[in-house]
């Protein structure tokens, strides 16, 4: 079977196309033939060095993987079952879902819900997912459409376009937050109704008031200034880190305006991950989903990280396995 896998590279780990056999694989009551799998800014970070990602070498990379259960050793899963699985350590400390196959405990696989294909599945993924999940928990501390907006950071990439789609689906008035120039057809086509750049955001501790809250894919000083130019009882969603991991803020936006600041973390419990993916496949799912996602094969999976490490990419990509029949 054909992988990309993550062998050591001094303290980081550095990743390839090999053939490996299917034996080798880590251990788990099933097997998945793969049929889609996604590339997210994590895998790109674990498979070029770009941190100390991988636990564990070598490891396929990939953090996410939508197939067909190829063997059972479970009673939950027969041959066939097209399911999910993502987190849990896949791609960082158990062979992930850049591979053919791929193996693992019973306990980490989703049915695939009612409502989405498998392409659909692959095509939201670990990004589709956390969005949602950001989004879930806006909606959960209070957050409502019809006063300010909400903002989205890292807008162009694969959590903020799905953030801005989903959010202007349920009502909100959308600013797309994007260090991308050119990015502005793409944005309103997300139905973003206002765009505007992290530098044009201003450095003050507290801000006149531009949004009720919103979801952060950036971090570092964008967190910053989302925090800052929040509505009292505004409330804003952590959940990247693409433009940096430090946070320098004040405590003005809390003390002053009562905002909440929450962390997602998309390795959710197994009653969350059916309960959001279920969202997924109704009241989120993405208009026109089946289009959202470039298409690759395996062998294109190292030029695509490079480009995304390097601030190039724009929306999702997903990994094909198998040729024709994946749909
Ligand atoms: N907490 C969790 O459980 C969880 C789950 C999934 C993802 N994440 C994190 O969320 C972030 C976004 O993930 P993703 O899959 O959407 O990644 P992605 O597709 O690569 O998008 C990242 C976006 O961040 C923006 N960005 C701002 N400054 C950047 C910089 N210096 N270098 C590169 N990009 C920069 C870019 O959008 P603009 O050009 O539009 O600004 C870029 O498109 C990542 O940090 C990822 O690790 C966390």
């Amino acid at each position: 079977m054909k992988a990309y896998r993550i062998e050591q590279d001094g303290k980081v780990g550095r990743g390839g196309i090999v053939e490996m056999e299917r034996d080798a694989l880590d251990p788990g009551e099933l097997t998945i033939r793969t049929r889609f799998s996604g590339v997210n800014y994590k895998d790109a970070l674990a498979g070029l060095g770009g941190a100390h990602i991988v636990r564990r070498y070598p490891c396929n990379g990939g953090i996410e993987c939508v197939g067909d259960i190829a063997d059972s050793g479970d009673d939950r899963f027969a041959p066939g079952d097209a399911v999910i699985v993502h987190g849990r350590g896949i791609g960082v400390s158990h062979d992930g879902g850049l591979a053919e196959y791929m193996r693992v405990p019973a306990d980490w696989v989703l049915a695939l819900p009612e409502g989405l294909t498998a392409r659909e599945a692959a095509t939201l993924g670990v990004a589709g997912y956390s969005a949602a999940l950001a989004v879930d928990r806006l909606q959960a501390l209070g957050l409502r459409p019809g006063g300010l907006p909400v903002a989205v950071s890292g807008a162009t990439g694969g959590v903020g376009a799905y953030s801005v789609a989903m959010l202007a689906g349920l009502g909100f008035d959308v600013v797309a937050i994007s260090s991308k120039p050119d990015a502005g057809e793409y944005l309103s086509g997300l139905a973003a109704k206002e765009i505007v750049s992290p530098a044009d955001l201003g450095d003050k501790p507290v801000a006149t008031a531009r949004w009720c809250g919103g979801i952060d894919a950036a971090g570092g000083p964008v967190l910053a200034r989302m925090l800052a130019a929040c509505d009292r009882d505004g409330v804003v969603a952590s959940i990247g880190n693409a433009a940096g991991i430090e946070l320098a803020t004040t405590v003005l936006p809390f003390i002053l305006r009562g905002v909440t600041l929450t962390g997602i973390n998309a390795d959710s419990d197994m009653d969350t991950r059916r309960r959001v993916w279920n969202r997924l496949a109704t009241d989120l799912k993405p208009k026109g989903l089946a289009d959202w996602a470039g298409i690759i094969a395996l062998d294109e999976v190292p030029d695509l990280m490079r480009r995304m490490l390097d601030g190039k990419t724009t929306g999702r990509t997903i990994v094909a396995f198998g040729g024709a029949g994946t749909e």
